[in-house]
């Protein structure tokens, strides 16, 4: 079992990554920007992350860092272009520079949103052409790790699903990523609203999506077999937003007729251009990491299951 430092733990994504490798027997640490407080669950530990010193001291004595922390902050990363580029860039250079010294492996999580989204299941190999400033970043930060960490890989993910774990407040609206989307329509459906699915060429429409927990189990084969490289943790099926809502439907138990399809309100849009088709092909991935991926049905189940237990729900 490895010592592995976890970025972002306090956010969606890498609290269940955090909780995912704690459940399979890994020593964990949170690092994070302030005190998260008595309930957070895990390990933690106060880092500087804009200090490469403060990093390579929290890094010392690990085998590996899951770094996921990002300034997530769409408008402000466009308001601010230097803050954007540190938040995710610099913050990255600082994390492989610190753990190149005490020689920890860096297990960096992307996004497919580094596609233009003209493309249908893009492979582990297709040359990234983003379409906007945050898919610009996560490519600057993909080289950043391919070409200057001793040790380590990218895994590109998209379409989440899951629960925060850390948060009570719950999954977020529909936004024109798929993140949140299937936890936005149950919450709606089942408090008796209507939920409109929004149906547009300007938003993220298809994707392979993933729940977060098998993000988690998936991060932690590739830490526990070195891999390197870029790797593509993605669900096996590609989706539209509608054939996503009526699977998630079935898997809910939920009635279709209460869903509508409908145009993006305004106010939702994003202040630049959104990738269309982000699905990818996760072959070659799934075989280097001795798993296979998993189809929509699976993915939908098992998040009803964390649902059901608030307990995350790996599939490999
Ligand atoms: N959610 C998705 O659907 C999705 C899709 C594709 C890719 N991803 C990738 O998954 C990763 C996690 O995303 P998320 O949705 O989980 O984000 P999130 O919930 O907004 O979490 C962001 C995390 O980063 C931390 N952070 C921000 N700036 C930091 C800094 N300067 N130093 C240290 N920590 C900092 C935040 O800490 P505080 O709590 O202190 O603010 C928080 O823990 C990202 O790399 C993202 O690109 C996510």
């Amino acid at each position: 079992m490895a010592r592995i430092a976890v970025t972002g733990a306090t956010g969606f994504v890498g609290g269940t990554v955090a909780a995912v490798l704690a459940d399979k027997g890994h020593e964990v640490t949170c690092l994070v920007r302030r005190d998260p407080g008595p309930d957070f669950p895990w390990p933690w530990q106060v880092v500087d992350s804009s200090d490469v010193g403060d990093l390579e001291s929290a890094l010392d004595g690990k085998d590996a860092v899951a770094h996921l922390a990002i300034l997530n902050d769409f408008a402000l990363m466009y308001a601010d272009r230097r803050a954007g580029w540190d938040g995710y860039v610099g913050l990255t250079e600082r994390v492989v520079a610190a753990a190149n010294v005490t020689g920890a492996q860096v297990a960096f999580i992307s996004s497919d949103w580094v596609f233009d989204g003209v493309g249908h299941l893009y492979p582990e190999d297709f040359p990234p052409n983003p379409v906007n400033y945050y898919g610009v970043l996560k490519v600057a930060s993909e080289l950043v790790v391919l070409h200057q960490a001793d040790r380590g890989f990218v895994a590109r993910v998209g379409g989440v699903q899951g629960l925060h774990q850390t948060k009570a407040h719950g999954p977020r609206l529909q936004d024109c990523g798929f993140g949140f989307f299937v936890l936005a329509l149950v919450d709606s459906v089942r408090a008796g609203r209507r939920f409109t699915v929004w149906e547009d060429p300007h938003i993220n429409n298809v994707a392979t999506p993933i729940v977060a927990p098998e993000i988690g189990a998936l991060l932690g084969r590739g830490i526990d077999r070195g891999v390197d490289g870029i790797l593509h943790f993605a669900g096996a099926t590609s989706v539209t937003r509608r054939e996503l809502a009526m699977a998630t439907c079935e898997a809910f138990d939920l009635d279709p007729g209460m869903v509508d399809f409908g145009p993006v309100p305004d106010e939702a849009r994003l202040p630049a251009p959104v990738p269309f088709d982000t699905s990818m092909d996760g072959s070659r991935t799934m075989a280097l990491l001795g798993t296979v991926a998993h189809p929509i049905e699976a993915q939908l189940r098992a998040l009803a299951a964390e649902v059901e237990t608030g307990r995350p729900v790996p599939l490999s």
